[in-house]
């Protein structure tokens, strides 16, 4: 677990408000409750802004109290809903959010959401001075700043589970099972299910694809006596590569089969794992906003709960580690 940084509180407030943005991910409404109800135990009102930087611009929030997050630790999704605001990419929609926030007595706001959430929030601080924490929570994981994102680890486990049932079936039948998980620019649950789940091949994004590998890869492992193969294929940018793969790869012979496994990733109760890394950052981001800090993202690294200045945090992207990926490829030979 991560250890928990302890700050001296030396600002008074009144009223912060919490809002999630962009795709959703399972444990952000853990990290809504954790703002929630630490914030309440020392005496400031919590609003809870629905849809994210839209309902921000609109001033659509809600009072919220003890009972308004009871029993959402477990439930997926989001109970303030989520969206994705183009409106707010106006640097004069940020100027009159800003005005309104003070207006209503708000003092400080904390941001759930992945790389484009994040870069609403640290524009927002930077030309008005309203006071923003960030927080990680995106299945995709690419968040820089953080080893681990909100929302990743039930997400792996998510695919995970459809990828052992799709084995048992790819075996009895000998066939090879294309299976495309999330992540349009992000190889972090590809990379992770395909060691989790001993996958012959994995497709990274923004890699080209060399068929002829693909063809070697499966030949080499029928010459060792595999009569199933399994290749893991991030989502990318082509909505076609999938389906397209299967049927090349049937023209070649092979009896294979795509599954596409999509949005079921983004749902579901969060895993444990998941809920205490939301529970703890999201009370650590009201321990920075009592203790006057502002302007970061907190995450977690070698075990401990870390800020990075927002700028930091949107101007770099996190790589998944090559090393995993050769290790992918020496355990699957
Ligand atoms: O939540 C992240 C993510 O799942 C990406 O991997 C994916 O490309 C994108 O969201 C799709 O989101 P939507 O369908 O909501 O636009």
């Amino acid at each position: 677990m991560w250890s928990i940084p302890q700050l001296e509180p030396t600002r008074h407030l009144k009223r912060i408000a919490v809002l999630t943005s962009g795709g959703d991910a399972p444990g952000m409404n853990a990290a809504i409750r954790a703002v929630v109800r630490t914030a309440l135990c020392h005496d400031i009102e919590v609003r809870g802004v629905q849809r994210g930087f839209s309902g921000l611009v609109h001033s659509d929030w809600i009072a919220m109290d003890r009972a308004s997050v009871a029993y959402v630790l477990q439930a997926g999704g989001t109970v303030l809903k989520t969206a994705r605001c183009s409106e707010f990419l106006e640097p004069e929609v940020r100027a009159d959010t800003a005005a309104r926030l003070r207006g209503a007595g708000i003092d400080a706001l904390v941001v759930i959401g992945g790389d484009g959430s994040l870069t609403g929030a640290h524009l927002l601080e930077q030309e008005t001075g309203f006071p923003v924490i960030g927080l990680p929570g995106t299945i995709d994981n690419d968040v820089w700043g953080t080893d681990d994102a909100i929302g990743f680890d039930t997400a792996v486990n998510t695919a995970l589970e459809a990828i052992d049932k799709l084995r048992d079936t790819a075996t009895s039948h000998e066939r090879v099972f294309l299976v495309e998980v999330m992540g349009r620019s992000s190889g972090f649950i590809a990379s992770t299910v395909g060691i989790a789940g001993g996958a012959e091949i994995i497709l990274m994004p923004g890699r080209p694809v060399e068929f002829d590998g693909i063809l070697e890869t499966l030949e080499s492992s029928k010459r060792r006596g595999k009569n199933s193969s399994l290749i893991v294929v991030a989502e990318g940018e082509d909505p076609q590569l999938t389906n397209s793969l299967t049927q090349r790869l049937n023209e070649q012979g092979y009896q294979s089969r795509a599954c596409i496994l999509g949005h079921v990733q983004r749902g579901g109760s969060p895993t444990g794992h998941d809920r205490v890394l939301a529970s703890c950052l999201g009370s650590a981001a009201v321990n920075y906003l009592r203790a006057d800090r502002s302007g970061v993202m907190l995450g977690v690294r070698e075990n401990r709960i870390v800020d990075t200045p927002l700028e930091q945090v949107i101007s770099r992207r996190k790589q998944v580690d090559e090393n995993l990926l050769t290790l992918a490829r020496i355990l699957a030979t």
